[in-house]
């Protein structure tokens, strides 16, 4: 098969990504503008602020890396923009200018589901994962075990009830009085690092449901309460340790949760299954090292191939967009412009 490029935008929440890529994996350029000091002061993501934030970059985005790649618009084989889900106002801006991108120079065009893209850019740089495959998708919006079949091709074996892993991790951020904008997690885990997990029992969610979905909103007000009785955020301040304890004890819980829903759905795949050989990790929260070692041991006690992208690449990143698009292209999934439109909430 010929070789093509593919320019793709991501634009579904805090993180203007733009990003060249060719049919053969290649990074050909590649920028990034995140917006952690833009809301940091607000304790999360405000639309109208994004948007603003998405407009100012993303023209210089896409220029910066056509420049890289040392391409003019016209030599690209398409564009493939993340349509949804995620905040519409962000999402447009996106689309807009990836719209006059393909009309102008008449380029195929791909709508791109958020979650596709994070499923399959493990594939980009593991080229060996074949389908079918099972995606441990963590992210801030979204905590799903997925099969991935095929392109287009995916069967969710479970959800989160309430909030996504990522959600929670932002949350107890806020509350242990790390002031952040949105991306928590890292932050989290830094403390979780120096602290001692087994300090404060917490309970783990929904362990007397025998399923795949997921619960951290329990959790979420478990860590509220915990917090509290030390004396609030701001007495926190002062006791480093205490912080330190709490955060273990939280990142402790939240793995058990996961390695309990994943073991479950390894078993299920060992069962119907029988074809899949990969467990592949994505999301931002995939770039917790706790997280990633809870997968591989599993992946490896089942006989699985564990597989995840370099952590850079597990956040929101226009790369991702870019290779679904290369994926979708290959078997002539692109879009026609007057049909499509953007998607806030898009199962
Ligand atoms: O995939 P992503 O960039 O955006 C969504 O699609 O949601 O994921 C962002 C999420 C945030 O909730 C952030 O706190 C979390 O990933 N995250 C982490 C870590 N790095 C990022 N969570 C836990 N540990 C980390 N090291
Ligand atoms: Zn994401």
């Amino acid at each position: 098969d010929r070789n093509f490029t593919v320019l793709g935008i991501e634009t579904s929440c805090d993180d203007t990504g733009v990003a060249v890529v060719d049919s053969l994996g290649n990074i050909l350029g590649e920028s990034r503008v995140g917006q952690e000091s833009i809301h940091s002061k607000w304790g999360g993501v405000v639309p109208a602020l994004a948007r603003a934030a998405h407009e100012e970059a993303i023209a210089c985005c896409v220029e910066d890396c056509l420049k890289q790649a040392n391409m003019d618009v016209s030599q690209l084989g398409g564009i493939a923009v993340t349509m949804g889900p995620g905040l519409e106002l962000c999402l447009r801006v996106g689309f807009d200018k990836g719209r006059q991108l393909a009309a102008s120079h008449r380029l195929p065009f791909v709508s791109v589901h958020h979650l596709e893209a994070h499923c399959l850019i493990a594939r980009m740089f593991s080229r060996d994962i074949s389908f079918p495959f099972l995606n441990v998708l963590v992210s801030g919006g979204h905590c799903q075990l997925i099969l991935c079949k095929g392109v287009e091709e995916f069967v969710v074996l479970g959800g989160t009830v309430d909030d996504a892993m990522g959600e929670a991790y932002d949350k107890v951020a806020r509350l242990l009085g790390l002031c952040t904008g949105g991306s928590g997690g890292a932050l989290v885990e830094q403390l979780a690092k120096d602290g001692n997990p087994d300090a404060f029992h917490l309970p783990v969610p929904m362990s007397n449901k025998k399923d795949m979905n997921f619960s951290f909103a329990g959790l979420k007000t478990a860590v509220s309460l915990l917090v509290r009785d030390v004396g609030g955020t701001q007495a926190l301040e002062q006791r480093p340790q205490l912080r330190n304890d709490i955060a273990a004890s939280f990142q402790k819980v939240c793995i058990l949760h996961l390695h309990e829903r994943t073991e479950r759905a390894l078993e299920w795949c060992l069962e119907n299954e029988k074809d899949a050989r990969h467990v592949v990790l994505s999301g931002g929260v995939a770039r917790n090292e706790s997280v990633r070692l809870c997968c591989q041991q599993l992946a490896e006690k089942f006989h699985f191939v564990f597989q995840v992208a370099p952590p850079y690449w597990c956040t929101d990143n226009g790369v991702m967009t870019a290779w679904a698009g290369v994926e979708r292209l290959r078997f002539g999934l692109a879009d026609d412009l007057e049909q499509v439109d953007v998607r806030a909430r898009w199962p």
